[in-house]
């Protein structure tokens, strides 16, 4: 039985893992999460008052870090600025939690002798062509794009130098796009399902031709329990499911699933700096640990995360507005399919 500090678990992917730790295991979670716009404490209801707390606080606080590695076991470190688009638009929250906060658990960690474990993406390789048979590996040099990959690449060679450099027990993981339930209304899938649910039609920037590689967030957050448990110290390990789809084929999908002509979207503004394309070969996360992902059918968990956002108004409608208000105000316009093409 061990206990975890879960940054940024109210967040998408952290509340995914904290439910899932409490529902897998006997072990107990502190989540410290600043919550910022990205969190909702809603994801986090109904959860074990014996085993989970929730701390409100930053990463980048030298003080509460230090106080709360002192009393856990294990780091698990979620909590970003997770959103390209608003990296482009200003990026300095993303130096100051992505790198100095990461930078802050590192140091935390090192002097409590603590295992820590590093979530990161893909994204820190750059993108591929559309045609390269190339999936990225653990030997990918890193080419970031955004400033969100960039501060992510950043904390990713950081942990690299602790390990190295101070003997820090950790591990890293780089995964693909998650969707499931509880993520943000601001990012593709979820945006565009309640688009459709609130009579707006989807928007898909350029043509929709570049490629994302989509995993249930249920199948990252086993295999980050998997690297907890098995994980080699030191290690990098890559999480992806197999799950190349273009973006305008996941809203004909969407538009298919929730009834609606497969054409009735709109082409918007391309993103500056767009990334092309994202492959993971997770070779071996699946032979060193014999992680397999359990969602291997995209439509159906999609179909499902429809059904979660369809019931689960009350979570997402509150931000919905401003989220769209964001957008417009970043200058979002609807473009010709052919001008995007
Ligand atoms: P999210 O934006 O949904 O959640 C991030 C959480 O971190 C929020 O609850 C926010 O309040 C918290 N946070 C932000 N700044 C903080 C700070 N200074 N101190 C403490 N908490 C802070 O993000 P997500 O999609 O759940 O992503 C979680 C992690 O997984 C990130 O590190 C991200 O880079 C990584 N990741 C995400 C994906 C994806 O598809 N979403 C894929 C691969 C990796
Ligand atoms: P996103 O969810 O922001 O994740 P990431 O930038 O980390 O891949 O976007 C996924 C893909 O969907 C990306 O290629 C950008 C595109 N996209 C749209 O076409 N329309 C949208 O409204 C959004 C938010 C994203």
């Amino acid at each position: 039985m061990s206990s975890l500090l879960c940054t940024g678990g109210a967040g998408f992917i952290g509340s995914n893992f904290v439910r899932m730790v409490l529902a897998e295991t006997d072990d107990s979670v502190t989540v410290l999460d600043a919550l910022t716009y990205a969190s909702n404490t809603a994801s986090l209801d109904g959860l074990d008052p014996h085993r989970f707390q929730l701390v409100p606080g930053s990463v980048c606080d030298h003080d509460l870090v230090d106080e709360l590695v002192a009393r856990h076991d294990i780091v698990v470190h979620f909590a970003a600025e997770s959103h390209n688009d608003n990296s482009l638009a200003d990026p300095s929250p993303f130096v100051k939690t992505n790198l100095v906060g990461t930078y802050e658990l590192l140091e935390a960690v090192r002097r409590h002798g603590k295992r820590y474990h590093h979530i990161s993406t893909d994204e820190v390789y750059g993108d591929l062509e559309l045609d390269d048979p190339a999936r990225f590996t653990e030997s990918t040099p890193y080419n970031p794009s955004s400033p969100y990959s960039s501060t992510k690449a950043g904390s990713d060679l950081l942990v690299r130098a602790w390990v190295r450099s101070f003997g820090v027990q950790g591990t890293i993981s780089n995964c693909s796009n998650n969707y499931g339930p509880y993520q943000h209304v601001e990012k593709f899938i979820p945006r565009q399902i309640t688009n459709v649910l609130t009579g707006v039609r989807p928007r898909l920037y350029g043509a929709g031709a570049n490629v994302r590689d989509w995993i249930h967030v249920a199948d990252h957050n086993a295999a980050v329990l998997r690297i907890l448990e098995d994980g080699a110290i030191g290690e990098t390990y890559l999480i992806g499911a197999d799950g190349e789809v273009s973006n305008r084929t996941v809203v004909e999908l969407i538009l298919d699933l929730m009834g609606q002509p497969a054409d009735a979207y709109d082409h918007v503004t391309d993103r500056a700096g767009h990334d092309l394309r994202y492959a993971i070969d997770s070779t071996k996360l699946r032979t060193e640990l014999g992680w397999r992902p359990s969602y291997r059918d995209f439509e159906a968990g999609l179909a499902a995360t429809i059904d979660w956002y369809r019931t689960h108004e009350n979570w997402w409608r509150p931000v919905k507005e401003a989220t769209e208000a964001k957008y417009a105000a970043a200058g979002e316009t609807t473009t010709s399919p052919a001008a995007s093409r």
